[in-house]
This record gives structure tokens, C-alpha cells and sequence, in this order.
């Protein structure tokens, strides 16, 4: 149980700006599974006492809280499970947004709602009234026969395996029938690809060229929501210091890490972090570092090509453990950096974490994106981060760091 947590939690690195919400919610152990998953906008703004763009409360807050707490199983802590017995709580909403997705629609197509407002109180979850939700117990019940019985368990076909988004299922390819696509002969090894990575961002020495980098900007929360928008500044410091600002109308929102020590901090007030969220928090200053692929490439394998946009990947995978694994997708034409991709494995589809890499801009002789965006299943979970400045080598103070000693203002 204690590892499988462990792999779990590794997968929600990417979703960093979540990890600054978690971690500033009291932990109030009981009531948290049950209120706070329900992560809908409204329903956080009736009672998280947070700066507005924090009531974005992602699936890593249910993680978080979940790993600090023993993570049950669904049939434990819900009223009517039949097929997904043996799902972790923790799983739950990202799972049913997994599956939401994959076919298209909102939660009200399958469950019943008694209000207007989107908010935890109106829903009616247990209810099996919408012949849907019968036909998704179904499909949940088939899935998970599939892959038991042709892929040994594997989650190789999920609901989007057959759904693509859209609850009409197309059984009939397009015609006329396109000239198959030979397979990709003579694709480069991880280790070029990764060697033409670090050329591209400006030496694998990037990094160490500057002493601070400081990037401004805004951060967009894709929600129904008005005035969820922040100021974002962050500010790196070598070798070990990280600190992210988020002002918005609502409040200053802090994360500081000085080396091992991580805060967070918003108004006045700040408490330090431990164990898994800590880590976690430390771990996503790598999507603002110039090197954002810190893996040995000879554990690397690389798996194909696809496509981002209109820009062609090669894409390059990493077994992490047993149930997390990473994707790393690069430019075939440029080397960048496009997407960094990781899935965690559950009973029925692994679970997606993307965060995506644009805008790559020239300053002082690196490469730098000037568009991150993070997402999973869930699109309120969606932020997008705009810099329109980024500086090397201003003078920041290392007090800066540490929130005990400078509370945020
Ligand atoms: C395709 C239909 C479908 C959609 C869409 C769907 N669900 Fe579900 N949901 C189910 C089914 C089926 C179950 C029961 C699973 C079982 O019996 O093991 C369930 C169970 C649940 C439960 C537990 C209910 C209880 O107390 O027993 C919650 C909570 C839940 N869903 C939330 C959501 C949320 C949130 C969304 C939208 C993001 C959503 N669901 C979208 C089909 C759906
Ligand atoms: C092997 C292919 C396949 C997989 C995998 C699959 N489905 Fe389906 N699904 C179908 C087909 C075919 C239909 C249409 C026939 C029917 O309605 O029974 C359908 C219909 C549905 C419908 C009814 C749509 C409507 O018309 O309102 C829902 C809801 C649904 N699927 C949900 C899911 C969910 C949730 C999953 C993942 C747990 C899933 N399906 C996985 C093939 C699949």
C-alpha cells in the first residue's frame, strides 16, 4: 500500500501549481475525502479561507491529503460501488473524469444532480436513477474483463480506446482507405536525442551558467470561474533555491524552498512542509530549470514519433516504477522540449499528468519556454503559465527563500 502511495504521488508532480493549494489547506483529516474531492469551483469558494485562484483545488490535493491519511478503498467510503472495488479514495474523481473525458461528456450525464449549481451538496452520487450510469458500470465491468483476460491486467484498453471522446463509437474506418504509413525506419537513440536536447537549450551546462534566473508573468486557471487569474513570478536560485508568487485580486500565495526546507505561505501566515508534498514541491522547479530532463537516457527507450500540434516528436519513455512512467516528447526539427507526459497506473486507465512546453524564446544564449501549461482529466485542473520577462543573474536575496523569515506581505 505505503509504495504503491509512494508511486502515485510522484505521478502529481506535474501539477504544481495544485501542490501550492494542498499544502495550504488545513489538514482536516476526516471530511476531506468527502467534501474537498468534489474539487468544483463553487463548492471550494463556500469554504477554503484561500486566495481565490487556490480554490482550483486539483487531484493532487485529494492525493496529498490522502498520503498523509490512509487511503481507502472506495467501497469503504462510498455508498454504492459494485465494479471498481479496491479503487483508493484518492483515485476516485480522477478516474471518473478520466472517464468523462474519454466519452465526452460532464459528470450530470451519468449521475443525478438536484440543483442548478455544479456544488458537492446538489449531487446525488450513489443514485443509480440515470440509465447512463447503468451502462457505464457496464463498460467499466467490460474494460476491466478486456484487459484481465488479453492483457493480463494491463489498462492497454480504457474507455477512449474505443470512445475518442464522443459517446458514438465509429466502428468503420474512413474511406477511401489511406496508404498505410510504413514504420519509421532508422529512429535516433535516446542518447542523440537526448545530446541534441541539451544542444538545443544551450549546453548541458545551461543551468550552471547563470546564478538566478527570474521569469514574470500570468497564470490562467481554465475554470468557469471568473478572477482566477494571478500575477506569477518565480525565481530560481542555484544550486538549490525556488520560490513561486501568485498575486492575484484575492491575495499573495507563496511557495518558498530553501534547499530542503519548503514553505508555503499566503497573507501572513506560512508553515513549513514535509515529506511527500515537500518533495513533490521541490521537484517542480524542474519545469522552470533551462535542463528539464534530468534522467540518465540510458534507462530510456524510445518509442515512435507523433505529432503535437503541427510539430513532429520523437518520443522517448521512461519506466519510473512498476506504475508510473514518464513520456518525454522532442521536437524532431528544433530538439526542444514539447511535453513531458506521465502516467499512473490504476485498476482501470492510467492516469495522465501533461504538462506542455511552448513559446521557446532566446535569453542570454539559452532556450527558454515562455508558455507552460499543466493538465490532467480534469479541466479545471488546467493552468497556463505566460512569462513575459525572464532575467538572469538580478541580485535576490537568499532570506528571500525562507517564509519563516520573510512571511510573504
Ligand atoms: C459514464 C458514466 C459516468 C460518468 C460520466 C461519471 N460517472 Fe461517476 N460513477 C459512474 C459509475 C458507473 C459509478 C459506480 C461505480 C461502481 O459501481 O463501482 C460511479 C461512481 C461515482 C461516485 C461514487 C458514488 C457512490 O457513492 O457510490 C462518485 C463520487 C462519482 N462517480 C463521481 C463522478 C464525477 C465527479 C464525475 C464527473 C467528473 C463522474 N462521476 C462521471 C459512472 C459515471
Ligand atoms: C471495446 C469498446 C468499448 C470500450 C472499451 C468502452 N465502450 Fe462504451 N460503448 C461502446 C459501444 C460499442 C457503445 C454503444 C453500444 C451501447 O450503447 O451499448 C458504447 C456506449 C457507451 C455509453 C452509452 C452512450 C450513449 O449513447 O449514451 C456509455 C455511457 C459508455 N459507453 C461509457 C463507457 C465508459 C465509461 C467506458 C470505460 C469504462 C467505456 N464506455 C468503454 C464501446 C466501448
Amino acid at each position: 500500500m505505503t509504495s504503491k502511495l509512494t508511486c502515485s504521488i510522484t505521478s502529481f508532480v506535474c501539477a504544481f501549481s495544485a501542490a501550492l493549494c494542498v499544502s495550504l489547506r488545513p489538514l482536516r483529516v476526516t471530511g476531506i475525502s468527502t467534501q474537498r474531492t468534489q474539487r468544483y469551483a463553487e463548492d471550494a469558494e463556500k469554504s477554503a479561507p484561500l486566495p481565490g485562484f487556490l480554490y482550483k483545488a486539483a487531484s493532487a490535493s485529494t492525493f496529498a491529503v490522502q498520503v498523509q491519511n490512509p487511503d481507502q478503498p472506495i467501497e469503504q467510503t462510498r455508498k454504492n460501488i459494485q465494479v471498481l472495488k479496491g479503487l483508493p479514495e484518492s483515485q476516485l474523481f480522477l478516474l471518473m473524469n478520466f472517464m468523462a473525458a474519454s466519452i465526452g461528456v460532464k459528470c450530470d450525464y451519468c449521475h443525478v444532480r438536484k440543483g442548478e449549481k455544479y456544488f458537492d451538496g446538489n449531487w446525488v452520487w450513489e443514485s443509480d436513477e440515470k440509465p447512463q450510469k447503468l451502462i457505464g458500470r457496464r463498460m467499466i465491468k467490460m474494460a476491466l474483463e478486456i484487459n484481465r483476460t488479453n492483457f493480463g491486467g494491463e489498462t492497454f484498453v480504457t474507455c477512449y480506446t474505443c470512445h475518442r471522446g464522443s459517446t458514438v463509437i465509429k466502428s468503420l474506418p474512413p474511406l477511401p482507405p489511406h496508404e498505410p504509413i510504413p514504420p519509421t525506419a532508422g529512429l535516433p537513440t535516446a542518447e542523440q536525442i537526448l545530446a541534441k536536447y541539451f544542444a538545443a537549450v544551450g549546453g548541458q551546462e545551461a543551468a550552471a551558467k547563470f546564478k538566478t534566473t527570474v521569469m514574470k508573468g500570468t497564470v490562467e486557471f481554465e475554470n468557469r470561474l471568473e478572477g482566477r487569474n494571478a500575477q506569477l513570478e518565480v525565481t530560481l536560485k542555484a544550486p538549490d533555491k525556488y520560490l513561486v508568487t501568485q498575486t492575484s485580486p484575492q491575495g499573495v500565495s507563496v511557495i518558498g524552498v530553501d534547499g530542503e526546507t519548503v514553505w508555503v505561505g499566503n497573507g501572513n501566515r506560512s508553515r513549513m512542509l514535509s515529506g511527500y508534498t515537500s518533495e513533490w514541491v521541490r521537484r517542480t522547479a524542474v519545469f522552470y530549470a533551462p535542463i528539464k530532463v534530468i534522467e540518465q537516457p540510458t534507462q530510456m527507450k524510445v518509442m515512435g514519433t507523433e505529432k503535437i500540434g503541427d510539430r513532429e516528436t520523437y518520443v522517448v519513455s521512461l519506466v519510473v516504477n512498476p506504475d508510473v512512467t514518464k513520456r518525454f516528447f522532442f521536437d524532431t526539427q528544433t530538439g526542444l522540449l514539447l511535453r513531458q507526459l506521465t502516467t499512473t497506473r490504476t485498476m482501470l486507465a492510467p492516469l495522465p499528468e501533461q504538462v506542455d512546453f511552448d513559446d521557446y524564446r532566446d535569453v542570454d544564449g539559452i532556450k527558454l519556454p515562455f508558455m507552460i501549461r499543466s493538465s490532467n482529466t480534469a479541466t479545471y485542473d488546467t493552468a497556463t503559465r505566460r512569462f513575459t520577462e525572464i532575467k538572469h543573474n538580478l541580485t535576490v536575496d537568499d532570506k528571500a527563500f525562507n517564509l519563516k523569515t520573510s512571511p510573504p506581505q
